[in-house]
């Protein structure tokens, strides 16, 4: 039976950078004979529209059937006054709990034309590719008791830090999964040296860790962490750790590279009857309604969004690095969006031609 995928293109840019996707999966299909099972289905402000809810409950019952759901992006202007259950992010929320996704890579990677486009020198980032996982169902976001309460003649507000050792194990167990496939390199990262929680997410990923002897694994705190990714980001391969330190240093790594158009993400979870994880992939960025509507949105960051889905829901990782190399290849022959120009004169190239010269690149590859 064919792979199958759900698209779910959301609002502002999402149908857009989506449609240079469609484009993709259709070449796979007539150039290398891969079909993919697609379906299409709303989530976002254009579901609440519809439906008046984020998510429909059958648009949900399919994302848990599908091999891998690709996700555009939610939210703009006319929905920021719903009220907070029905707000887009809802429906994104609500796939990420009930597909119980606990572990989200965040790549960076720098791609060659984009090296002088970084904030850092050069050679800091030049070929650089490291995957950040963080975990994500669970810790200080989510610990109980949480709130804000009355204590003496004063507010407290109050969050928790709370990790299972079954929480840590699993989201080890996929960044050790990922550092197989890759560089067979791990850093661990938490403050042990302050935190409860850290003591034990480092015992419990050494322990893993013994069930991956080819691993190598090292431990970190995060803070120094932080300093050694903008030091000398290529020292790392793979970096795991919690929801929290992992919101933060994701987002440092990911500008290492550049602009929020080119940034994927995947969030996965545990694994299905066919022994892949369930999955959800995104752009890391919004909706971008300053430039919806405009063909102006840089498309790479949801075709590389779909390449992660190639290699991680598919089995197809030769696949998926022909497609990030069509990127770099368009990227290398000047083709850019405005978003990753920054001098004045040159015309930026729209989102279907972008989309258009990836193709292309394929052809040629
Ligand atoms: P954003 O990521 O949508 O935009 C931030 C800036 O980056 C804007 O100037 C935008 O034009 C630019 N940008 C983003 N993606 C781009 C692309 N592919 N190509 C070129 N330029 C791009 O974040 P913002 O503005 O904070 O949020 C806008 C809306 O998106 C809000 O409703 C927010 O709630 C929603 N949002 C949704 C997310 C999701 O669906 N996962 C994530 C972040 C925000
Ligand atoms: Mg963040």
């Amino acid at each position: 039976t064919n792979p199958s995928l759900l698209i779910l293109p959301g609002d502002g840019i999402g149908p857009e950078v989506m449609t240079e996707v469609r484009k993709i999966i259709d070449w796979f299909g007539a150039k290398r004979g891969i079909t993919f099972d697609v379906s299409e289905d709303l989530v976002g402000g254009c579901a609440y529209d519809k439906h008046g809810t984020p998510l429909h409950d059958d648009t949900m019952a399919k994302a848990q059937e599908v091999d891998a759901v690709l996700l555009g992006a939610v939210g703009g202007p006319k929905y920021d006054n719903l009220d907070f259950s029905v707000k887009p992010e809802r429906g994104l929320l609500r796939l990420r709990k009930e597909m119980d996704l606990f572990s989200n890579l965040r790549p960076a990677q720098c791609f060659d034309a984009l090296a002088d486009f970084s904030s850092l020198k050069k050679d800091v980032v030049a070929g650089l590719d490291i995957m950040i996982v963080r975990e994500l169902t669970s810790g200080v976001y989510f610990g109980e008791p949480r709130g804000i309460f009355e204590e003496g003649n004063e507010r407290v507000g109050i969050n928790t830090q709370r990790y299972t050792e079954s929480e840590i194990d699993r989201v080890a167990r996929s960044a050790f999964d990922l550092a197989m496939k890759r560089g067979k390199k791990l850093c661990s990262m938490e403050k042990a040296n302050v935190m409860e929680s850290g003591i034990l997410w480092r015992e419990v990923v050494t322990e893993v860790g013994k069930d991956y002897p080819e691993v190598e694994l090292s431990h970190m705190y995060a803070d120094a962490g932080a300093m050694q990714l903008t030091r000398w980001p290529k020292q790392f391969d793979v970096i795991v750790t919690d929801n929290l330190f992992g919101d933060l240093l994701s987002d440092l790594a990911a500008m290492l590279t550049g602009s929020l158009g080119m940034l994927p993400s995947a969030s996965l979870g545990a694994p299905m009857d066919n022994g892949r994880p369930k999955a959800l992939y995104e752009p890391v960025h919004g909706s971008a309604p300053d430039i919806a509507g405009q063909g102006k949105a840089n498309p790479c960051a949801c075709i590389l969004s779909f390449a992660m889905a190639l290699r991680y829901s598919f089995d197809m990782g030769e696949e998926a690095t022909r497609v990030e190399q069509a990127v770099n290849k368009v990227l290398g022959d000047g083709v850019r969006t405005a978003d990753l120009l920054n001098e004045e004169g040159i015309t930026p190239a729209t989102t279907a031609e972008m989309g258009d010269a990836v193709i292309a690149a394929l052809d040629a590859s």
